[in-house]
């Protein structure tokens, strides 16, 4: 039974199993200050999390930022064609070196210069150069000229990031030592890397900023318990009790099965249903049934109450046709009226009545959400 903040019940962390009445992430997470914060190191500081992809820095220097939690990092296309990520903090005197680029309008740079005291490093975030004012004593009366040591290119070399990635799926992580994103991802990556995602292309990019909790929006995300009664366009041409939900150890996987057979022509993989990979923390993969093309959604919190969603749509063509441009107007419909239903969940959180919520039996893939939330904070 719901737990409610009346003062008598206690609430207690997920239960592992989901018949358990403690089966929920107490309420207090998709609401307090404090728990943002912290979500910033055990969640985004730990896990692998989703930078961008590889098609949009195709050539060397080749760049976009990004900012996960308080770090602010350059994911760039390296000299020899690999894709390696930095914090974007010269390692003079600690300046953030590039302005926000995002990676629907990447930038291009032979080398990446602080524009503070101009130290310049190299595609690898090597230290390439310094001004002749680091070579001299000039200004210091102490000090000969021959005292100066040279600044040693390797040891002020920029902080990287690990990087890994799924096919043309860039992934970081701030861990020291990370769990491999092999691991993290389990059978998802195979399956995505049997695909061919490169050959597919940035086509739009919609982004939205929404009044609810990032935990709020993925738990909506991974049922369609709702989704009879709030997406009766999209549920016409779908078997619903066919539909399946799986769930694996980092991620869950959504299959919705079509009334009829669709052309093979419109999908991307040979499966005839549409499959949604959610993938913790904050990423999604959307295969689309009904159309030549897939799309992504990042998840990204802003503070314990807000979140910006990210909704990618790759196809063959950047240009779209009629048809991908109706798709993406179905799509957006949809997210808006999933964004209704999480604003309002939201809005009832935040009264504060309920102190631990109950998930019902086929929202199996929200218990595997709200345990992996427990595990992070936890840890
Ligand atoms: S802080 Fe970057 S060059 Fe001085
Ligand atoms: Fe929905």
């Amino acid at each position: 039974m719901t737990r409610w903040n009346n003062g008598r019940d206690e609430v207690e962390p997920v239960s592992p199993d989901i018949t358990d009445e403690t089966n929920a992430l107490p309420a207090r997470y998709f609401t307090d200050p404090d728990v943002h914060e912290m979500e910033k190191e055990n969640v985004f500081g730990r896990y692998w999390v989703y930078a961008g992809h590889a098609n949009c820095i195709p050539e060397p220097g080749d760049h976009f930022t990004r900012s996960i939690g308080d770090r602010e990092i350059i994911i760039v296309r390296t000299q020899d064609g690999d894709i390696e990520a930095f914090y974007n903090v010269c390692a003079h005197r600690g300046s953030a070196m590039v302005e926000e680029t995002p990676m629907t309008d990447p930038g291009n740079a032979s080398r990446i210069q602080c524009p503070y005291h101009l130290w310049t490093y190299d595609l690898e975030g090597e230290l390439a150069s310094t001004p002749k004012s680091f070579e001299d004593a000039r200004l210091n009366p102490d000090l000969e000229d021959e005292d100066v040591s040279p600044v040693d290119p390797e040891e002020n070399s920029l902080m990287s990031v690990h990087t890994d990635r799924i096919g043309p799926f860039v992934f970081v992580n701030f861990d020291e030592e990370p769990m491999s994103l092999a691991e993290q991802a389990g059978t998802m990556k195979t399956e995505l890397e049997s695909l061919p995602l490169e050959e597919y292309h940035l086509s739009r990019r919609i982004v939205s900023e929404v009044a609810c909790n990032w935990k709020v929006f993925a738990g909506n995300y991974s049922e369609c318990d709702h989704c009879q009664t709030n997406h009766q366009d999209w549920v016409k041409d779908l078997e619903l009790l066919d539909s399946e939900l799986e769930v694996n150890d980092y991620h869950w996987i959504l299959h919705y099965k079509h009334r009829e057979d669709v052309e093979d022509e419109m999908r991307i993989h040979d499966e005839h249903e549409a499959k949604f990979y959610y993938f913790w923390p904050n990423f999604t993969v959307n295969m689309y049934g009904t159309a030549d093309g897939y799309g992504t959604y990042i998840i990204d919190p802003i503070d314990e109450g807000r979140f910006q969603l990210v909704a990618d749509y790759y196809f063959r063509d950047p240009d779209l046709t009629e048809e991908e441009e109706t798709f993406i107007r179905t799509s957006r419909q949809l997210q808006e009226e999933d964004i209704e239903l999480v604003e309002r969940q939201q809005r009832g959180l935040n009264s504060g009545a309920i102190a631990q919520a109950r998930l019902g039996p086929n929202e199996h893939t929200v218990h595997r959400l709200h345990r992996l939330a427990q595990e992070a904070y936890e840890a």
